[in-house]
Parts: C-alpha cells; structure tokens; sequence
C-alpha cells in the first residue's frame, strides 16, 4: 500500500527489474516479460523506461509477451493491444518489436482462433516460460481477459467480453458499440506458470475486486483470487485501492521487512 501513483509504479517496476536480474542469474539470456495493456501498467512502464536509459536494465535480448488481444479490430488499430504496446512499450523500453508477442485476433472463424490460441501457448513455452508477469485486475475482478465464471486452469483461448468490461474500456474507442465483444487472452493456468506475478492497481474502483482477489475465496467468480494459488505473487496497491483490505496492517508491516 503505497500513498501515490508515482511509488506505486516504482515499486512494481523493481519488481520487474529484479524478475529479469533473478532470470538472467539463473542463466537465462533473453528473459520473458508478460505485458498487459489498459491503464494500470503505464506509470511502471515509464519507471522501466527511466531505468533502461539510466543502464540499470536493457531489454534488448528480452521477449515480451501479451496478456490478451482484441479480436477483429482491423490491423494496424491504434487500440489494438499490438499496437498499444509498440507504442507504449516497445519504443520507450527498447525491447524489440520482433521480440513482441501478441495472441492473434484476426482469425476469421472459431477454429482459426482457436490455432492462433494454442500456437500462443506454443511459443511462450519455446520461449522458456514467463519470467515475470504484470498484470491489472478489472473492476469485476478479471485477470488478463478472463471474466467471472472462467476456469481456474484455463489456457489462451477466445473470451467473451462482459458488458462491465466492454463498458470499462469504451474510454478508449469512440463509442461503446466500437469495442470489440470478444478477445483473445491468456488463460489463468498460462498467467499461473509464469515465475513471479506482480500486479498494480489504484483508484477505488478498484477496492472491491482487490479485496476479493486478495481476501476473498479462491473461486472463478474472482478470477483474480488465483494470485492466492501462486507461491510468488505481488500486490502493488494505491491507499484508495487498498481500503477494502481486512489484513491491511498485515500487510503493511510485511512489506517493511524484517
Ligand atoms: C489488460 C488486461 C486487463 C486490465 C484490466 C484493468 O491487458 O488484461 O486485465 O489489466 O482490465 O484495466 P485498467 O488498468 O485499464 O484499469
């Protein structure tokens, strides 16, 4: 629980830094960023930009893989999640544009979507696997696209949108009937296997969903609660993201160390 947007960021982003340190101590020489979209990632990704060009970190040799795509926004749309992180990510890190992934939207039936799915999974597991995925959570409580009801162990696949998102993400389009009703995204078993999670959020739109990822069940009604399931999990949170918290002095005194 950190009391601005700008601590928020900084926090989140060494997470990040160390997550690639502790991937290339390990003898891993391109490590494997997961990269989600909307508006919780931007501060951290300008603290990433700040320490690339500071030296302390060089995403060069990196991959970067997406949590989820829209399907049939047509291509080259300046809200399409590849072109979201081209512009957000991949110029301001230095992290090569060939050395971004995107699950492919642009299938024009279930079953060619259903390929561009599997041949995602494929290739983050060519890659070696997530090192360290940032993540958002939405407001009902979905983690990458995966909306309330989506399995625990799912893979990437083709999601609905709910209206609650649809509704959420109209900000970015010129009007509600212009987002796209489905997506493409990341399953929670695929977020699951990824190394180390951390994810941001701030606002208190965000407090009921936070609470119930943190403090909640672990039930596919929060899609969120599965950070519960995975041994190295981080939650970087804003005050008002942060007042539906029970345990919060809890957390607050673990988070000062030892
Ligand atoms: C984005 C994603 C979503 C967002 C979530 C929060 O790639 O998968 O889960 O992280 O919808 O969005 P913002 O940050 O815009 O509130």
């Amino acid at each position: 629980m950190l009391p601005t947007a700008q601590e928020v960021a900084e926090r989140a982003a060494r997470v990040v830094i160390e997550g690639v340190r502790a991937a290339l101590a390990s003898g891993r020489t391109e490590p494997v960023i997961g990269l989600a979209t909307g508006s919780s990632p931007v501060g951290l990704y300008t603290v990433l930009a700040g320490a690339v060009e500071a030296g302390e970190v060089d995403f060069g040799r990196a991959r970067g893989f997406a949590l989820d795509e829209y399907v049939g926004l047509p291509p080259r749309h300046p809200e399409s999640y590849r072109e979201v992180l081209l512009r957000e990510v991949c110029g301001p890190l230095g992290l090569p544009p060939e050395r971004l992934h995107v699950p492919d939207g642009s299938g024009d039936s279930e079953e060619a979507l259903a390929a561009g799915a599997a041949d995602y999974e494929r290739r983050i597991a060519e890659a070696g696997g997530v090192d360290v995925q940032i993540l958002g959570i939405g407001a009902n409580g979905h983690l990458g696209f995966n909306e309330p009801g989506s399995a625990l162990t799912s893979r990437t696949r083709v999601k609905r949108l709910s209206e609650r998102t649809r509704g959420d993400n109209a900000r970015f389009f010129d009007s509600l009937d212009a987002v796209p009703t489905h997506c493409v995204t990341q399953g929670l078993g695929t977020v699951l296997d990824a190394r180390r999670l951390v994810l941001v959020a701030s606002g208190a739109g965000k407090a009921a969903a936070v609470a119930a990822a943190v403090e909640g069940p672990l039930s596919a009604s929060c899609p969120a609660s599965v950070l519960q399931w995975h041994a190295d999990a981080v939650v970087v949170l804003d005050e008002a993201a942060a007042v539906g918290l029970a345990n919060r002095d809890y957390y607050d005194a673990s988070a000062a160390g030892l």
